[in-house]
């Protein structure tokens, strides 16, 4: 069997220069897709004039937005500052989007620091102009906790709007079906339980994500050397309830490349961002890899396994670092 991890790569500087030669993106590479019209661009959001040339005029109707927010230190002036950056990308991803379009938003909440930078950020979209829809909870199966508190297993997600976008209904139906009975009500003189009256036999997956597995290294979708890689199915979710065919959706985060291969699969174009070149390129072989082998991710293997096990160099720092070594 297929053994070839790769470690987290934002964490280790060396195995990021090491690849940096196997990346055809450096800052300001823009690529352009031949065939499904999408793009990556390796470009700083805050760049806004730089952000901007890339969209051209075409208005964005679906944004799926995963800022880094590991980065903060959690101090009280990161976390403010931290704020003003996603207000600023914020106001020029509006700028950027169509009159009626739909804007989603990972974050986190740190139950130890007073679950900042949720705090912040709600109150500071108050003065965003868009509308706030929903609170959204995706259940991840793995937590991190002591014996002492709850388990932390919530990924928070906000749905908020501009104008009137359409929402999809049929996109919110799990695949869990429904087993209650109960709950009468009386229509029209006759009595009917909830089953009867219900148009799906399908539970929908309202503001609780239960259904949605976290992303693992034994799934198919699953990219090694990535470590905040969201589920395939949570943003064919998104995607699916605000978005229809061939329109334009952003995701300004991209790392892993989910949402654009998210797009590809249900025929949207994407325009997405990362600020660092490996993860463009990573996102681009994520799409290649889709398109040659049908495949979502690399599951016991890695996106760069071809240049790694030719190259004494990476394979040395594997197993010197790791003690991993490549079959
Ligand atoms: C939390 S990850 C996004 C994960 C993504 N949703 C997925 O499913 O793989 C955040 C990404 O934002 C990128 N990033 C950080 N600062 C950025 C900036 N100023 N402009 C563009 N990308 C940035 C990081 O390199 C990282 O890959």
């Amino acid at each position: 069997m297929l053994n070839h991890p790769l470690p987290r790569i934002d964490k280790d500087e060396k195995l990021r220069t090491l690849l940096l030669p196997f990346c055809r993106f450096k800052e300001g590479t823009v690529w352009v897709d031949k065939t499904g019209g999408h793009k990556i661009a390796c470009i700083d959001i805050s760049k806004k004039e730089e952000v901007k040339k890339i969209f051209h005029k075409e208005n964005v109707k679906l944004s799926v937005q995963d800022p880094p927010y590991n980065f903060i230190a959690f101090t009280e002036k990161r976390n403010d500052e931290f704020i003003q950056w996603c207000k600023d990308w914020i106001i020029l991803n509006i700028e950027i989007s169509d009159k009626n379009s739909s804007f989603y938003f990972w974050l986190g909440a740190d139950q130890s620091n007073h679950f900042e930078p949720f705090g912040g950020f709600i109150e500071m979209m108050k003065t965003s102009g868009l509308t706030s829809r929903s609170f959204i909870t995706m259940r991840n199966q793995r937590g991190y906790g002591t014996q002492q508190n709850w388990m932390a297993i919530r990924q928070e997600l906000l749905y908020y709007t501009n104008g009137n976008p359409e929402f999809n209904i049929k996109a919110e139906y799990t695949d869990i079906p429904k087993v209650l009975k109960g709950y009468y009500k009386n229509i029209a003189g006759e009595v009917t339980e909830n089953l009867e009256r219900s148009k799906s036999q399908f539970i929908r997956a309202g503001n609780v994500w239960i259904d949605v597995q976290q992303v693992f290294y034994r799934m198919e979708e699953n990219v090694n050397g990535c470590y905040a890689q969201k589920p395939l199915k949570a943003i064919q979710r998104i995607i699916e309830a605000s978005s229809n065919k061939n329109e334009l959706v952003t995701d300004f985060f991209s790392h892993s490349g989910t949402t654009l291969l998210a797009c590809e699969m249900l025929e949207r174009k994407c325009i997405t961002f990362d600020i660092d070149p490996v993860y463009c390129e990573i996102t681009l072989r994520r799409l290649e890899n889709y398109r040659e082998n049908k495949k979502t991710g690399w599951q016991n293997s890695n996106p760069f396994y071809k240049e790694i096990k030719n190259d004494k160099k990476i394979l040395n720092h594997l197993k010197k670092k790791y003690n991993i070594t490549y079959n």
